[in-house]
C-alpha cells in the first residue's frame, strides 16, 4: 500500500510517499523558521499563505523522487489536527482536492500519533506495547501505547509544553525562534550547577507536568542577571542555558521513568521536536538502562513535524483496518483534538 501524506499543521510543509512494502520512497520538507524570525514566534496567517505556496511544488517534488503518479498510489493522507486551523485547512483542502481528482481514497491523521509512530518508522522492528514521551512545543505527556490507535494518558503539562519551556526561557535570554535548538546549542557552553532551579513536580505522585514556574524562575534570574540594563555576561548567559536545559530534562526523565515502573513496561518511545535534544535523551539512555529498559528514538530529521510521520500512520491504519479513507471527500480539520478520541480499544 502507497500513501501520500501532507503536514501543514504548523510551520513546516511536510510531504512523504510512503510504501508498506518498500519504505519511504520520497520526502520533502519546507521549513518556515526564516519566515517567522522576525516575529519571535509563528505568525498563523503567514504560516497558512506559505504552506498554500508550497504543498503541490513539494508534492510534486517527491512523486519525482519517487518515479510514481498520483495515480500509484493507494491513498491521499493529511493532518487533520491538532494544530493552527489556518494551516491545517491548506493541508486538508489540497489533499480533498487531489484525492477526488484521482479518485483515491482520503483520510485525515491525527498528528500526535504520527508522532509517536514515528520511531516505528525507523525501526520497522520496534513493536507495540510501549511508553511513549511525547514533547513537543504544543504537548507534553506520557503515554500508555498498547496497540494501534490505543493510547491511554498517563501523564501531561498542566501548563506550559517542554518546548514551549525551552523556547520561552530562550526568548528570556535573547535567543531567536525556534528557541529549543538555540538554547541546546547555549547550554553546551555552559555549566548547570552554577544556577538552582526549580523541577517543577520532581517527586510528585503523579506522572504530570509543569513548567510554568521554571520560566518565572529564569525571568527572575534574567533580571538579576541584567541589572543597571547591562546585557548578562556571555559565561552567566551560557550557565543559565544549561541550568534550564538540565531542570527542564531531569523531570521529563524521571516521570518517564517513572512511567516505565508504573506500567511494568520495558520498552520507551520518545517523540516530537524536544525529543531532538541530546541532553535529553543522555538522560534517558541512562534512565532506561538502569531499569533495564529499551529507549528509541525517532532520527533526528523526523523528530520535529515532518511528511514521512504522516504517510506512514495513515498505511498503518489503513492495513489494520482501523480506517478506510473517505471518497466523499468532505475533508475536515480539528485544531483541538485529544489523542484518547482515536480510541481502537
Ligand atoms: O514537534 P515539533 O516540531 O512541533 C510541534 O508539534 O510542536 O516541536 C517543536 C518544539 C519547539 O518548541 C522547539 O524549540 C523544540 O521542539 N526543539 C527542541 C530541540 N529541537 C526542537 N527543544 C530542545 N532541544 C532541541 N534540540
Ligand atoms: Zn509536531
Amino acid at each position: 500500500m502507497r500513501v501520500l501524506g501532507i503536514e501543514t499543521s504548523c510551520d513546516e510543509t511536510g510531504i512523504a510517499v510512503y510504501d508498506s512494502r518498500d519504505g519511504l520512497l520520497g520526502q520533502a520538507l519546507h521549513s518556515q523558521i526564516a519566515l517567522h524570525r522576525d516575529y519571535g514566534g509563528v505568525v498563523p496567517e503567514l504560516a497558512s499563505r506559505d504552506h498554500i505556496a508550497r504543498v503541490l511544488p513539494l508534492v510534486d517534488e517527491v512523486l519525482g523522487q519517487a518515479g510514481l503518479d498520483l495515480r500509484d498510489l493507494d491513498a491521499i493522507a493529511y493532518t487533520r489536527g491538532p494544530g493552527l486551523a489556518g494551516a491545517l485547512l491548506v493541508g486538508a483542502g489540497v489533499a480533498a482536492a487531489l484525492a477526488m481528482a484521482t479518485e483515491l481514497p482520503l483520510l485525515g491523521v491525527h498528528h500526535l500519533e504520527g508522532h509517536l509512530l514515528s520511531p516505528l518508522l525507523a525501526q520497522p522492528d520496534l513493536d507495540f506495547p510501549f511508553v511513549a514521551l511525547l514533547v513537543s512545543g504544543g504537548h507534553t505527556m506520557l503515554l500508555q501505547a498498547t496497540s494501534l490507535g490505543c493510547y491511554e494518558l498517563l501523564g501531561e503539562t498542566v501548563d506550559d509544553a517542554a518546548g514551549e519551556a525551552f523556547d520561552k526561557s530562550a526568548k528570556l535570554l535573547g535567543l531567536g525562534y525556534p528557541g529549543g535548538p538555540e538554547l541546546a546549542r547555549l547550554a553546551a557552553g555552559g555549566r548547570a550547577e552554577a544556577f538552582d532551579l526549580p523541577r517543577p513536580k520532581l517527586h510528585s505522585e503523579d506522572l504530570d507536568f509543569s513548567f510554568a514556574g521554571l520560566k518565572t524562575a529564569v525571568l527572575t534570574r534574567v533580571r538579576q542577571l541584567s541589572q543597571a540594563d547591562q546585557a548578562i555576561p556571555a559565561q552567566a548567559r551560557a550557565d543559565l542555558a544549561a541550568a534550564t536545559q538540565e531542570a527542564i530534562t531531569d523531570v521529563l526523565a524521571a516521570k518517564a521513568a517513572a512511567a516505565l515502573r508504573r506500567s511494568g513496561l520495558r520498552t520507551l518511545v520518545v517523540a516530537g521536536g524536544v525529543g531532538a535534544n541530546l541532553r535529553l535523551r543522555e538522560k534517558l539512555d541512562a534512565a532506561c538502562a538502569a531499569l533495564g529498559a529499551q529507549v528509541h528514538y525517532p532520527p533526528l530529521q523526523w523528530c520535529t513535524d515532518n511528511g514521512p510521520m504522516i504517510a506512514y500512520a495513515a498505511c498503518r491504519r489503513l492495513q489494520a483496518g482501523l480506517a478506510r479513507g473517505s471518497r466523499d471527500y468532505a475533508f475536515d480539520i480539528q485544531p483541538r483534538w485529544d489523542l484518547a478520541d482515536l480510541r481502537a480499544c
